[in-house]
């Protein structure tokens, strides 16, 4: 039934969302704004500027374009900084492999990231070929939970978007996955995304009869 499956990148392929978080932290307190995992929730699956707006609004922080602009580059420095070691341990339990038994059975496979960082953490951990489409931060207008990123994999893998599955550690992601007319799938804990339609703790846990 499902041709395609499309994974968002950070937080369910690799363990990277620990370090969106320590980056945005760490900004977040040179603001002297009190930033807590909590409300880092509402970060994950959201492109950069769109954090740096829902962190100043936390804070009941108003700046200019230019300054904000600044202070995005930072974080995403300090970001790079702390993905610059990564490889192939980087992936989270069980991913590559379920990639690849997916693809044994010639399911399709693409990455819907808002980051545009995604191509670089792909190349380190070595997973960049197993993709059949990539749609990164770079390539899309609207953020998530807007379905963009979604509609443009099912585009180019030239299928229609019920034939297509999305595997999300966030609640923007599972809302544009869904917008877009695809099943979901969670990854992490069922209070914060219980509405998914499969959760699943980890990639291990994964067991769809789906495809
Ligand atoms: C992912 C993460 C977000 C991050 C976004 C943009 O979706 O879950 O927390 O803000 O990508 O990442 P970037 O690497 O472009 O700053
Ligand atoms: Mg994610």
């Amino acid at each position: 039934i499902f041709k395609a499956a499309i994974f968002d990148l950070d937080g369910v392929l690799v363990d990277t969302a620990k370090y969106h978080y320590f980056a945005w932290k760490r900004l977040a307190d040179t603001l002297n704004i009190t930033f807590t995992e909590e409300d880092n929730e509402r970060l994950k699956g959201v492109n950069r500027m769109k954090c740096l707006d829902i962190i100043l609004e936390i804070g009941g922080v108003s700046l200019g374009a230019e300054v904000k602009l600044e202070l995005a580059e930072k974080k995403n420095n300090w970001y790079r900084e702390y993905i610059h070691n990564m490889d192939k341990s980087g992936l989270l339990a069980g991913a590559e492999e379920y990639i690849h038994k997916l693809k044994s059975q010639g399911v399709l496979t693409a990455i819907g990231s808002a980051s545009k960082n995604a191509k670089a953490i792909l190349t380190r951990t070595g997973i960049i070929e197993a993709f059949d489409v990539i749609v990164d931060g770079n390539m899309v207008q609207n953020a998530k939970p807007d379905p963009e990123v979604f509609v443009k994999c099912a585009n180019l893998l030239n299928i229609t978007s019920d034939k297509c599955v999305v595997f999300e550690d966030s609640q923007a992601g599972i809302a544009a996955a869904k917008a877009a007319g695809m099943k979901t799938v969670g990854i992490g804990s069922e209070e914060i995304l219980c509405e998914a339609d499969f959760i699943f703790t980890n990639m291990l846990e994964v067991e769809l009869p789906l495809f």
